[in-house]
C-alpha cells in the first residue's frame, strides 16, 4: 500500500476517480455496508446512485429539514442542560448527530424509544466495520453483522411506513427517505428496496460518527479560549438583532466566525484521515511508480496540516486565519479537503455544515458548556479517554 500526503497529488487523485483510481474500501466495511451502498459502489453504479441520492441533498432539501434540524438542536440542549449526572459530551455528541440523521433521513420522531435502540445497535454496527471479517459470533464483526440486520430491518419498516405515508410514527415533515422513494435517474429508474436499504445504512453511517466526533472537538477549544466563544455569542447577537430570533436558513449562511471555528476544528482534528483508493492503471506519484491495483491511501488530514499557507503556527488554534476582514477567505487553501475531493465528495456536506451551526448557534444563545478538563487526552488523536465529562448551564448576557 502506498500513502499519499502531499496536497496537490491527494487532490489530482480524489479527482481521478474512475479514470486513475478507484474507491477501494476494507472487505470488513464493504460487507457490513451492504453491496448497494454508495461509499464502494464501482464507477458506473456510483455515478447513478450518486444522480438519484443527490436530489435529498440540495439545497432546496436542506431548507426542507431545517425545522427539524432546529427540533433536535433545541431538545438536545434542553436535555443536557437538565441532565442530574455529568454530561459525557463525547458520546452526547454522537447521540446528537445520529438524531439528526435518523429524523432527517427517515423521519423517526427524535424523542422516541426506536431512536434510541437504533443509537445502541448502531455503535455495536461501527466497532465492526474496519475488523477482521469473519463471521463468528463474539468477535467485533460478528456482533456487527447481527446489529446490522437489526438496523436493515428497523430500515425497512421505516421504508414500508414512508410508502404508506404512514405520519404516526415520523414528523410528518418532509425527509430524505420521501424525497429518495421519489428520485428518479436519468432514464426514469429509481432504488429498489434493497438498494434503499443499504443506501440509507450507509448515510446513517457516513452521516453521524464525522459529524458528531468534530462537535465534540468543538467544546474543548472553545473552553480553553473564552474569547471565541465571546465572539460567536457576540455574532448570534447580531444576527438577532439584524433579523429577530427565528433561525433561519438564511441566518445560518452568514455566520462567518462560526464557520470559521468549525473549518479550524477540522483543520486541526479531521476526522476522515485518509480515503482509500485502487490505482486503475500504473501511476506516477511524486516520481514514485505505483504499478495496477495497488492500495493508494490519500490522506487529507495530514495533507490539510501541512498546507503551507498556515505553516509557521499551523498548531494554533486560531480561527481568525480563515478570515478576512471579518468575512470568509476570498479564495481558501487548496489542501484542505475535509469533505474529500472531485466525484466522490462528501454527498452531506451541506447537512453536515447545516447541523453542526444550528446546535453551535443554539449552544451560542442560550447555553455554556463546562467541561471537567478541556485539556483531556485523546487516545491516539480520535478518542478522548474519560469521554469529556461535563455540564451544561443556561446563560443570560
Ligand atoms: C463533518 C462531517 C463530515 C465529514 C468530515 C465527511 C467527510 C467525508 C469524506 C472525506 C468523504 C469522501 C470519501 C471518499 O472519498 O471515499 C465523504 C463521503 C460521503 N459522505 Fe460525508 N462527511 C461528513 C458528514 C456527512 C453527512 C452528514 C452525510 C449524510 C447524511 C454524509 C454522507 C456521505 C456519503 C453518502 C459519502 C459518499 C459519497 C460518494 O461516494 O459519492 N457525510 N464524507
Amino acid at each position: 500500500m502506498v500513502v499519499v500526503t502531499d496536497e496537490n497529488e491527494v487532490r489530482r487523485l480524489l479527482q481521478a476517480e474512475h479514470k486513475l483510481v478507484e474507491s477501494a474500501w476494507p472487505e470488513s466495511m464493504r460487507n457490513l455496508l451492504g453491496p448497494n451502498a454508495i461509499l464502494t459502489a464501482p464507477a458506473k453504479a456510483h455515478k447513478k446512485q450518486r444522480q438519484i441520492l443527490s436530489q435529498a441533498f440540495t439545497e432546496a432539501a436542506m431548507r426542507l429539514y431545517l425545522p427539524t434540524i432546529l427540533d433536535v438542536s433545541r431538545y438536545t440542549m434542553e436535555q443536557w442542560a437538565a441532565s442530574k449526572e455529568p454530561v459525557l459530551f463525547y458520546s452526547a455528541a454522537r447521540a446528537f448527530a445520529f438524531d439528526i440523521a435518523a429524523t432527517v433521513l427517515t423521519g423517526t420522531r427524535f424523542d422516541g424509544d426506536t431512536l434510541v435502540k437504533m443509537r445502541e445497535e448502531f455503535d455495536v454496527y461501527a466497532d465492526g466495520l474496519f475488523s477482521l471479517p469473519l463471521n463468528i459470533p463474539g468477535t467485533p464483526y460478528g456482533k456487527a453483522v447481527k446489529a446490522r440486520a437489526y438496523i436493515v430491518a428497523e430500515i425497512e419498516r421505516l421504508i414500508l411506513d414512508a410508502k404508506a405515508s404512514n405520519e404516526a410514527q415520523s414528523t410528518g415533515r418532509k425527509n430524505a427517505l420521501r424525497l429518495l422513494l421519489d428520485a428518479q435517474d436519468e432514464n426514469g429508474e429509481k432504488l429498489t428496496m434493497e438498494q434503499l436499504k443499504d443506501q440509507i445504512l450507509t448515510q446513517l453511517f457516513a452521516g453521524h460518527e464525522t459529524t458528531g466526533a468534530t462537535l465534540s472537538r468543538v467544546l474543548p477549544e472553545i473552553q480553553r479560549q473564552p474569547h471565541i466563544m465571546a465572539r460567536m455569542r457576540q455574532e448570534q447577537a447580531e444576527l438577532i438583532q439584524k433579523y429577530g430570533d427565528e433561525i433561519t436558513y438564511e441566518m445560518l449562511e452568514q455566520m462567518p466566525y462560526t464557520d470559521a471555528v468549525l473549518k479550524e476544528v477540522m483543520r486541526m482534528h479531521g476526522i476522515v484521515d485518509g480515503v482509500w483508493r485502487q490505482a486503475l492503471e500504473d501511476l506516477e506519484i511524486q516520481g514514485c511508480r505505483v504499478p495496477k491495483g495497488w492500495t493508494v491511501q490519500l490522506m487529507v488530514k495530514k495533507a490539510g496540516l501541512a498546507m503551507p499557507e498556515f505553516q509557521g503556527d499551523a498548531d494554533r488554534f486560531d480561527p481568525s486565519r480563515w478570515l478576512e476582514d471579518g468575512a470568509p477567505l476570498k479564495k481558501e487553501p487548496k489542501g484542505f479537503m475535509p469533505f474529500g475531493e472531485g466525484p466522490r465528495k462528501c454527498l452531506g456536506m451541506l447537512l453536515a455544515k447545516m447541523e453542526m451551526r444550528a446546535l453551535l448557534a443554539v449552544l451560542a444563545r442560550g447555553y455554556t458548556v463546562e467541561l471537567d478538563d478541556p485539556n483531556e487526552f485523546w487516545f491516539q488523536d480520535f478518542k478522548p479517554v474519560n469521554k469529556l465529562p461535563g455540564r451544561v448551564v443556561k446563560y443570560q448576557a
